[in-house]
């Protein structure tokens, strides 16, 4: 059901799960790309007349307030993005979280505190989480789940609270699955995907995944390293991930044996030190000297990576080159940001999935609508490429205890 099918909702309470889980320096949002993409769905809320009560996290908070993981700033970015001020409960389901809402008028917006301040919103046992529905479900007459960034946690405000209100998909959730599915389901070939990032461990599902659907896998980031030790190469004091090389080893086979590419750089920047200002070169990728650390893919790595992506048709990328951060180690990721903006120009379809590439387009000044689509979702845009059932998607599609 979509918000259409909530029918009326002029004076309802409406409840909307987003992920607002942006990164934060102190108290600033060092990159607000997750508050601009809940705000659609929620203008359309205003629009309708409804009373909004917006749900979020931030950071992993342990079950109980803690300051540094407010959503006081996010309110006030999401304020002015709406332009009409963001109520915001100093609570989650208590005594403020109450007044608030009851405070609304039709069209307003209130924000309850971190949903994660309430140790049964992430609790294992269904009870607890059921129990925290039942008491957001007091506080709306409707619910709208459009954090497609939290979609794979079967939490009380993603999955529990779905079973408990007349519930809806909002947009921001309906157009990620969308992308999501053509560039997974029937993706039009060649099919490339780019994977980077620090840790092969967290990409394992989505390797082994790709190994029967893409035509070429380009890896790059902290992760390549152990690909590069599977192959028998020396990666100095570059990220390595000892437990998995033989992992690696087994997917390099499989992916030969299923006719799969894998592209691995040729070329890497090292630097004497986790730091921006390290002094640093380019040296080939089987020969990283001892001592040295790898930040980047180098200058030949990207062009061939460049050229691997060029005339792909749908390409998926996941995980920066190198810490781009550092603009001395952003150049890899930039090319591949690059690339995939110029097979778009031709017509290709592009994804960019994952909270830290989609920053890094961000960062790096790239005009995102050269984009198929970026992803607000990180641990989520990589589970739907494993093929992972989204419990806060399944949730509305299966029948609820009350319509
Ligand atoms: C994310 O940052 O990927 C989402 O907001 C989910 O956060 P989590 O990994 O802490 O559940």
């Amino acid at each position: 059901k979509t918000i259409d099918d909530l029918g009326d909702l002029r004076g309802k309470r409406v409840l909307v799960r987003s992920d607002l889980n942006v990164p934060l320096d102190g108290t600033t949002i060092t990159d607000d790309g997750r508050v601009r993409a809940a705000v659609p769905t929620i203008r359309r809320l205003v629009d309708a007349g409804a009373r909004v009560v917006v749900i979020a996290h931030l950071g992993r908070p342990k079950g109980a307030p803690e300051g540094k993981y407010s959503l006081a700033p996010v309110a006030a970015r999401l304020g002015e993005l709406l332009g009409t001020p963001v109520r915001l409960a100093e609570d989650v389901v208590g005594t403020s979280a109450r007044e608030t809402v009851a405070g609304l008028t039709d069209g307003e917006v209130a924000l309850l505190e971190n949903i994660r301040f309430d140790p049964r919103e992430t609790s294992k046992v269904d009870a607890e989480r059921s129990s925290l529905a039942d008491d957001l479900a007091q506080l709306a007459d409707a619910y709208v789940s459009d954090g497609f960034g939290v979609v794979h946690r079967k939490q009380a405000s993603v999955y529990d609270i779905a079973k408990k209100l007349p519930s809806a998909v909002g947009g921001l959730v309906l157009s990620e699955v969308e992308a999501l599915r053509r560039a997974t389901e029937k993706p039009e070939r060649p099919y490339a995907v780019v994977l980077g990032g620090s840790k092969v461990s967290d990409k394992l599902g989505v390797i082994s995944n790709l190994l029967g659907k893409a035509d070429r896998l380009l890896i790059g980031g902290g992760m390549v390293f152990t690909f590069l030790a599977a192959q028998g190469h020396p990666v100095g004091k570059s990220l390595l991930e000892e437990d998995q090389v033989e992992t690696v080893k087994g997917y390099l086979a499989a992916a030969q044996a299923k006719g799969v590419e894998i592209v691995l750089p040729t070329d890497i920047v090292v630097a004497d030190s986790f730091a921006a200002d390290s002094p640093h070169d380019v040296v080939a990728a089987d020969s990283i000297p001892a001592g040295r650390i790898g930040l980047d893919i180098g200058p030949e790595s990207a062009e061939l990576f460049r050229s691997k992506l060029l005339d792909a048709r749908t390409i998926v990328w996941n995980g920066p080159m190198g810490v781009f951060e550092f603009p001395a180690f952003a150049a890899g990721t930039r090319a591949v940001a690059q690339a995939l903006v110029d097979a778009g120009a031709q017509g290709a379809f592009s994804i960019v999935g994952g909270g830290d590439s989609a920053a890094a387009v961000r960062l790096l000044d790239f005009d995102e609508a050269a984009f198929g689509h970026i992803s607000t979702g990180g641990g989520a845009s990589l589970e739907f490429l494993e093929g992972k059932t989204l419990p806060g998607v399944a949730v509305l599609s299966s029948g609820r205890a009350r319509d």
